[in-house]
């Protein structure tokens, strides 16, 4: 174990993919809507392609390697609440059990080894979420979604093109918000950013908390907000989990409370899932659709910023500078760079 004192002077470049550090999480790669009993779905995470099911409810996840000759799984079909191989028709069950080896007959037992290797796959918040090691930490806790005056919105997961690291980095700076988000909530926000005082947040999250005052007259904002003014006050935290998940929370003065549960998954070193949920405690008077339509608007300005990157972000203290609004993201760059470490 090392600590940020012992970290090398020269550039430490992420290499997400392979690395333990990233493999020995959770990560959600699809949503659980997406699995459906009739066919298998496709999922790629940190270079590992995965073919995910679902057998008698359950969500199952695999490498998206057949056995026999290395079909890919996710091409087959369901049939029976059955994986089928497209090639020669090898039938996966519960657990990624080979039932049936259709060249052998019903009578021979398939081989021991026609079994798939599963991977770790849980459902939570209305995604699946798969580790392709053993998880350091389990799935990030959001109280809210066992509160029955909460409501949860499960997003669609978008695919970004940059690196899951560039995502979280963006997700815990909260000075870009009057130059990136001009079209919603940043317009006209005062640029100076509060003091940053981090500190352990609930529920093993750890980031800061500050106030900022909102642009609510763009498309969404009202609806989103709860209010009808011009600028409306939020008291927000922004908080991390290694190794990339964060979380906002936004508390409005009318006690409207609005948490972003935002996760990057890396499909690879340079492409991601994005996924995110909402919680909110409002009388369910606006749609779904409505409050999503504000914070897609924002994840899109988002997005377009992050890929006009290359590569992954730098993890090391030295090559990118930073200023005191940055303290959260660098705690969080000198605990993965550690956790990378090992
Ligand atoms: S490759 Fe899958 S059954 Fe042959
Ligand atoms: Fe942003």
């Amino acid at each position: 174990m090392t600590n940020s004192t012992t970290l090398p002077t020269s550039p430490v470049t992420a290499v997400l993919c392979g690395n333990p550090a990233f493999r020995d999480a959770w990560y959600p790669v699809a949503r659980s809507i997406e699995l459906s009993l009739d066919r298998p779905h496709a999922a790629m995470l940190l270079g590992t392609k995965i073919v995910l099911y679902r057998v008698d409810g359950v969500a199952t996840a695999a490498p998206d390697r057949c056995p026999h000759r290395e079909a890919p799984l996710s091409k087959g079909s369901m049939e029976d609440g059955c994986l089928v191989c497209p090639y020669h028709g090898w039938k996966f069950g519960s657990g990624g059990r080979c039932v049936n080896v259709p060249s052998s007959g019903d009578h021979v037992p398939p081989p021991p080894r026609a079994h798939l290797s599963t991977l770790l796959c849980e459902e939570r918040y209305g995604l699946v979420w798969v580790s392709l090691g053993t998880p350091r930490q389990g799935i990030p806790v959001i109280p809210h979604d066992a509160d029955p005056s909460f409501r949860r919105i499960t997003n669609p997961t978008e695919l970004w093109h940059t690196s899951a690291t560039r995502m979280v980095d963006n997700f815990l700076d909260i000075t870009h918000f009057p130059f990136v988000h001009t079209g919603t909530f940043g317009k006209g926000q005062d640029t100076r950013a509060p003091s940053v005082e981090l500190q352990p947040l609930d529920n093993d999250w750890f980031g800061y908390a500050y106030d900022v005052k909102a642009n609510n007259d763009t498309a969404g904002g009202s609806q989103a907000s709860g209010e009808t003014a011009a600028v409306v006050e939020r008291s927000m935290t922004s908080g991390f989990q290694l190794p990339l998940a964060c979380r906002s929370t936004i508390r409005y003065q009318s006690g409207l409370e609005h948490i972003l549960l935002l996760l990057s998954t890396p499909i690879d070193d340079v492409t991601s899932y994005f996924s995110f949920v909402i919680w909110r405690n409002d009388d369910f008077s606006v749609s779904a659709e409505e409050i999503v339509r504000f914070d897609h608007a924002i994840g899109a300005e988002d997005k377009q910023m992050l890929e006009l990157f290359d590569g992954v972000l730098p993890l090391d203290q030295t090559t990118l500078v930073s200023v005191q609004a940055d303290k959260c993201n660098v705690e969080w760059r000198r605990r993965l760079v550690e956790a990378m470490r090992g």
